[in-house]
């Protein structure tokens, strides 16, 4: 274990492990020192001297980026002097910034404007003229680059040098012309290009998903977990609804990467951040029984339907792994006796990597592992419901036309004496169903993922449900206490 030393930070006593930068130790108590070149993953080449402080005994101003605790340092970075380094560090980088804020999709969380408002040097002595460069630089499907706003902190092309190994980007020319540009014949198209956006301290990269639909500072943020695979990145959801009009309607504007040392440190990949799109596409918010003719029932009146159907036994359950911990625990109980069958299969799996993208594109079958729940084949299933075998078939899962072709789909759905679709989106075969029950979407309901390390995550609501939904755990329950109520137990 690392040495625990004593050192001074704006005239207060702290303690640090000794070798720790000060950038980071002061961090730790609470203090921001600006910066924007040093990044804890990627490193601290001390290129943006933003972060300078004053060190007593050393003759000039000192970069905590770059600067160990040792015992007895003795640091400012508020006094007077530091103050005015990082001052005319900042003026530095603004010389040849276009300042054009007003238009600046990354106004409200910009790195220049958060540090001049806090130590900015507002009378400028810059009287020359600004060096102009490209805007509006298509540099990969999901990232635009701005040329003039860039300060060369140099973050995207380590990112892109020592991350993703891919090396899209590049500092290229020299003196006054240095700039950020694509290397010659590449594209920022790896699978992890969004990143870039979020490390950008400035304006210079931004989301083109994201560009122009709604100001940051309408938006709201909550924890989540990225259901796009089973690694469960940590993620900050950002939904709109103060300004409904915005972002096309859609409610979630966008996913931002939240830091989890023990799953996914700083990053996510692109599938996840961008994968949010369908979230309230043909969204379900009706309690429905659609045959012999479509009529609207109370949530009790369709669950004691649902139990008495269940009742009759020759039960199967289709459920996808974008159940939570909490859903398929529910699961577990209504359906015990019923045969369980799990989506993804494990033909429909995706493509991995080395760095965070996981094969199994939902997050959470390890759930139904640990519970013990096996998953029979589709096959099988098909055959059963051919044959008649299947009563009630109950799925909790959009991919069954995929599975068996939509029109083989919806006749095997026809063969069982009743069908349930339960989920927050309609999908090409939920029509063939008897009951169709509206679920919330992951956004709209907290609960846990158990990743494929079997590392707990818990999501928190960020938005209402749609209609009447409810999270598909509250269902199952509800249908389990009809069938209790009638006094018969869970369905065999
Ligand atoms: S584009 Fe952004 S991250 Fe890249 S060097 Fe410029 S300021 Fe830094
Ligand atoms: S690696 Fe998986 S969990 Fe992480 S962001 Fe990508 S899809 Fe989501
Ligand atoms: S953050 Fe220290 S020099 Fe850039």
């Amino acid at each position: 274990m690392a040495k625990r030393v004593k050192f001074k930070l704006n005239g207060r006593e702290i303690e640090a492990e000794e070798g720790r930068l000060v950038i980071d130790a002061a961090k730790d108590v609470g203090v921001e020192i600006p910066h924007y070149c040093y990044h804890p993953a990627l490193g601290n080449p001390g290129n943006c001297r933003m972060c300078v402080v004053e060190v007593a005994g050393a003759p000039k101003p000192q970069i905590s980026c770059r600067t160990a605790v040792r015992e007895g340092l003795d640091v400012q970075s508020d006094s007077a002097a530091a103050k005015r380094a990082q001052a005319s560090a900042l003026e530095l980088h603004l010389v040849n910034h276009p300042l054009d804020c007003p238009v600046c999709d990354q106004s409200g969380e910009c790195g220049l404007q958060d540090y001049y408002m806090k130590i900015g040097q507002y009378q400028s002595q810059v009287r020359e003229n600004k060096q102009h460069k490209d805007k509006r630089v298509e540099a990969g499907p999901h990232v635009m680059l701005d040329q003039e706003r860039c300060i060369l902190c140099t973050r995207c092309t380590r990112f892109v040098e020592n991350v993703t190994k891919t090396y899209e980007l590049g500092v290229f020319r020299r003196g006054h012309a240095e700039r950020v540009e694509l290397t010659p014949g590449k594209v920022l198209d790896n699978d992890y290009s969004g990143n870039v956006v979020d490390i950008c301290p400035v304006g210079a990269l931004t989301d083109r998903d994201f560009r122009y639909k709604v100001r940051v500072w309408y938006l709201d943020k909550t924890d989540s977990v990225c259901p796009g695979c089973s690694r469960g990145c940590a993620v900050s959801v950002h939904t709109n609804t103060k300004r409904p009009w915005h972002n096309d309607g859609k409610r979630v504007a966008r996913l931002k990467p939240r830091y989890n040392p023990e799953i996914n440190g700083h990053w996510m990949c692109d599938e996840g951040r961008y994968g949010f799109g369908s979230l309230d596409r043909d969204r379900l918010g009706r309690v429905l029984r659609l045959a012999p003719r479509e009529e609207e029932l109370s949530w009790d009146a369709a669950c004691a339907a649902i139990a008495s159907e269940l009742r009759g036994g020759a039960v199967a359950f289709v459920a996808s792994g974008m159940l939570s911990n909490e859903d398929w625990s529910a699961a577990k109980t209504l359906f015990a006796g019923a045969k369980f069958y799990f989506t993804p299969e494990p033909d429909q799996i995706g493509a991995e990597d080395a760095l965070l993208k996981r094969k199994e594109k939902v997050p959470n079958l390890k759930a139904a592992e640990a519970l013990g729940l096996k998953s029979g084949s589709f096959d099988e299933l098909a055959a059963d419901l051919d044959a008649g075998r299947v009563r009630v078939l109950y799925v909790v899962e959009r991919d069954l036309g995929r599975i068996w072709g939509e029109e083989r789909a919806k006749t095997l759905v026809s063969r069982a004496a009743c069908g349930v679709f339960q989920g927050p989106n309609a999908c090409a075969v939920s029509e063939a169903f008897r009951y169709r029950l509206p679920a919330t979407a992951y956004v709209e309901e907290s609960g846990r993922f158990t990743n494929f390390e079997g590392k707990v995550s818990k999501y928190e609501k960020a938005l209402e449900p749609i209609g009447s939904a409810k999270p598909d755990w509250e269902i199952f329950d509800a249908i389990r206490a009809a069938l209790e109520t009638s006094g018969k137990g869970a369905a065999a």
